[in-house]
């Protein structure tokens, strides 16, 4: 069965594909590259053997996406494509909307125009707002702080009305927390084009030795350490929650459209990380306590067990596998994509 996969050439996209790859799905990567490059296909190939079809393309070209709906008889879509920054959002909202807006208008209208009516939509833990307690349920009330987090709270809307006029569509809404690590081959990881914006590939980097020092946003939460909490979950596992999602469309009773978190449930503080990045690295990772970054919140993490009841899936991947897996892929790689092999 052929599964678009938007965005696919990217950090959680190249995972998934071979994810869907073991499954025995086949998918049809569709990215314009913007923050990805096509290595990580090549590297999945490496992994799995098989051979990806890509198309180079942006979701907010109608023309195109008919294209592939023409041409391929697609399953369902899973829709990564987007932007991610949130700091960048705030600096630049219109092109937050418009890329990860617009874009998702113009395929959910390509889908409709081809008779296309399964997606899985990246969610993200972040239309959760400021949280009143943790850990999070799927009904907790949604909010946005940044037009990042409201690009997704107006997709989610947008499936949301597409359901109620379309009934029989099938609609996974995933809301992830914070993702981390890479496949355990240490051939594809995160690339961040730039200066790291999360904490994982910051810490890496200082490990790898081409950042000098993490800053720590914040020693004064009302944690245990005084440090954020958050809940850090295992690309693959993450992966393999789209696979879940997946099957469960075939499910009869799993509803239409549901909404699920995909996290470990556990909560880790930035100290926390930074000792476990430490011992599977075997780098000093020098940090210093600095200012609160301006949006963060103290704790968040998820509960998973929605998931567990619904679609059949829980991560299997603690925080020492996640730094470990990071280790490997930054270790080998130290300059993503661009090391040579
Ligand atoms: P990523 O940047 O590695 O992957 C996104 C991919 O989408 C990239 O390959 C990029 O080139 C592509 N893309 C962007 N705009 C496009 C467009 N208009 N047309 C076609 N392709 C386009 O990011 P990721 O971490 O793999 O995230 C995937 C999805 O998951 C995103 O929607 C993101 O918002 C969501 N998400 C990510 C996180 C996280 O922390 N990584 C957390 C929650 C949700
Ligand atoms: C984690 C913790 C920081 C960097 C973001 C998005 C969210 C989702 C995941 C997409 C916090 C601290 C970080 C650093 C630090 N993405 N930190 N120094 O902020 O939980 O979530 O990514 O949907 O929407 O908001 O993740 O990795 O940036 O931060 O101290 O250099 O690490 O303060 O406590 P966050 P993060």
């Amino acid at each position: 069965m052929n599964i678009l996969v938007t965005g696919g050439a990217g950090y959680i996209g190249s995972h998934t594909c071979i994810e869907l790859l073991d499954a025995g799905f086949t998918p049809i990567v569709f990215d314009n590259l913007s923050n990805s490059s096509t290595i990580a296909l090549d590297r999945v190939k490496q992994i799995t053997g098989q051979t990806i079809t890509f198309i180079k393309g942006d979701v907010r070209d109608a023309e195109a996406l008919d294209h592939v709906f023409n041409e391929y008889n697609i399953y369902a879509v899973i829709h990564f494509a987007g932007l991610k920054a949130v700091g960048e959002s705030v600096e630049k909202p219109l092109m937050y909307y418009d890329n990860n807006v617009s874009g998702s208008i113009t395929l959910f209208g390509a889908m409709e125009r081809n008779t296309v009516s399964r997606v899985i939509f990246s969610s993200s833990a972040t239309v959760y707002g400021d949280p009143a307690t943790v850990p999070i349920t799927e009904d907790f009330p949604t909010s946005t702080t940044n037009p990042y987090g409201g690009s997704k709270l107006i997709i989610e809307d947008v499936l949301k009305n597409i359901h109620i006029a379309h009934p029989e569509w099938n609609i996974a809404l995933l809301r992830y927390f914070n993702p981390v690590g890479a496949h355990k081959s240490g051939l594809i990881g995160e690339d961040p084009n730039d200066i790291p914006n999360n904490l994982m590939p910051y810490i890496s980097g200082v490990a790898v030795g081409k950042l000098e020092q993490l800053s720590i946003f914040g020693g004064d939460y009302p944690t245990p350490d005084g440090t954020g909490v958050r809940d850090y979950i295992h690309v693959v596992d993450l992966a393999k929650g789209h696979v879940k999602a997946l099957q469960a469309f075939e499910n009869p009773s799993v509803d239409n459209l549901y909404t699920v978190n995909l996290g470990t449930g556990k909560g880790y503080s930035v100290l926390e990380m930074v000792a476990a990045f430490n011992k599977a690295s075997n780098k000093p990772i020098k940090y210093q306590i600095t200012d609160r970054r301006a949006g963060d919140i103290a704790c968040c993490y998820a509960d998973p067990s929605y998931a567990k009841t619904l679609i059949d899936w829980e991560a299997t991947m603690g925080v020492q596998v996640m730094c470990d897996d990071t280790w490997r892929w930054q270790s080998n790689h130290p300059t993503g994509y661009k090391t040579n092999d």
